[in-house]
C-alpha cells in the first residue's frame, strides 16, 4: 500500500473522499503560517501520509522498529498526542486528523520537542482503520472529543457508530484498549451504548492495569467544555481476547 505522501503547497484543505459515505467531519479552510509551512515541508514527507485507500502501511518501516501501536483519530491540534507520546516512548503513535492545521501545529510541535515516536495520517480515520491497518494490530485507540453532531438529522455522522466500533475491535489486538472521551452528554449514552454492545469489547476494570497510558492532558477544547459547564464522560474498553 500506500498511502501516499504529499507535499506542502499543493495540499487541498480537505482530502478527497474517494467514495461516497457520510463522514463524521466538516470541511474546514484555515491557513497554516510561514513557519508551519517550513516546518511542514521538511518533515510532512518522512513523518506523514495522505491516506489514500486502498493501502497499506508498514509501520515497523515507517517508524524505523516495532513497537505497539496507538492510532489516535481526530487529533485536532495534537496537544494530548503529543504529551501521550512524550510519556510512553516505547509505544508508536498515529494520529489521523483531517484538518490541515491542526496538524501542522502538532509537525511543529514534534520539530520543537524532538519527539521520534509520532507519525501523521491526514484523511479520514474510518478508511485508515479499513485500509491501513490489519486485525489484531493495535495496542490502542484514542478518540478525543470526537465532533458531537448534536442535531437529530446529523447523528449519522457520528463517529462512533456500531460498524466504525466494530472495525476498532477487530483491529485491536487482545488486551488492547479503547480510549475514548465526550463531553456531551447524548453523545456518550450512545458511546456507552455501542461500545457496551460489541462483543469484541469488555469494560476495563477500576484500576486495572491497561497495555496504555490512559493519562491524559486536558486540551483547550475540553477546557472549553467545562468552562460551559459540561461534564466530561471517559470511557475504556479492552478487546476481549
Ligand atoms: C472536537 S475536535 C477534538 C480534537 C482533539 N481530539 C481534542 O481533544 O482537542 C474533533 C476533531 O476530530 C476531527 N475528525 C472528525 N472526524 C474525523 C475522522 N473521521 N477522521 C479524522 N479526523 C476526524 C475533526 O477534524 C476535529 O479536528
Amino acid at each position: 500500500m500506500h498511502a501516499q505522501r504529499q507535499g506542502g503547497s499543493t495540499t487541498p484543505e480537505t482530502p478527497a473522499h474517494p467514495y461516497r459515505r457520510v463522514t463524521s467531519f466538516r470541511s474546514r479552510r484555515a491557513a497554516i503560517t510561514e513557519a508551519q509551512q517550513e516546518v511542514w515541508e521538511r518533515l510532512w514527507p518522512e513523518l506523514g501520509m495522505l491516506a489514500q485507500p486502498p493501502a497499506e502501511l508498514d509501520t515497523a518501516d515507517w517508524f524505523g522498529r516495532s513497537a505497539p501501536l496507538v492510532l489516535e483519530i481526530g487529533c485536532g491540534t495534537g496537544t494530548s498526542t503529543l504529551a501521550m507520546a512524550q510519556a510512553e516512548p516505547d509505544i508508536d503513535v498515529i494520529a489521523v486528523e483531517v484538518y490541515r492545521r491542526g496538524l501542522a501545529q502538532l509537525l511543529s510541535a514534534i520539530d520543537r520537542e524532538g519527539v521520534a515516536n509520532i507519525r501523521l495520517i491526514r484523511g479520514d480515520g474510518v478508511d485508515v482503520l479499513e485500509h491501513c491497518v490489519g486485525p489484531g494490530t493495535l495496542t490502542g485507540v484514542r478518540i478525543f472529543f470526537p465532533d458531537p453532531w448534536p442535531k437529530s438529522r446529523h447523528h449519522k455522522r457520528r463517529l462512533l457508530q456500531p460498524q466504525t466500533v466494530a472495525l476498532i475491535a477487530d483491529r485491536l489486538r487482545p488486551g488492547g484498549v479503547l480510549h475514548a472521551a465526550t463531553d456531551h452528554f447524548g453523545y456518550a449514552e450512545q458511546i456507552a451504548e455501542v461500545g457496551d454492545a460489541e462483543p469484541l469489547l469488555r469494560r476495563a476494570d477500576a484500576g486495572e492495569a491497561l497495555a496504555i497510558s490512559v493519562d491524559r492532558p486536558t486540551t483547550k477544547y475540553e477546557t472549553k467544555a467545562r468552562h460551559a459547564g459540561s461534564a466530561v464522560t471517559e470511557f475504556l474498553w479492552v478487546r476481549q481476547p
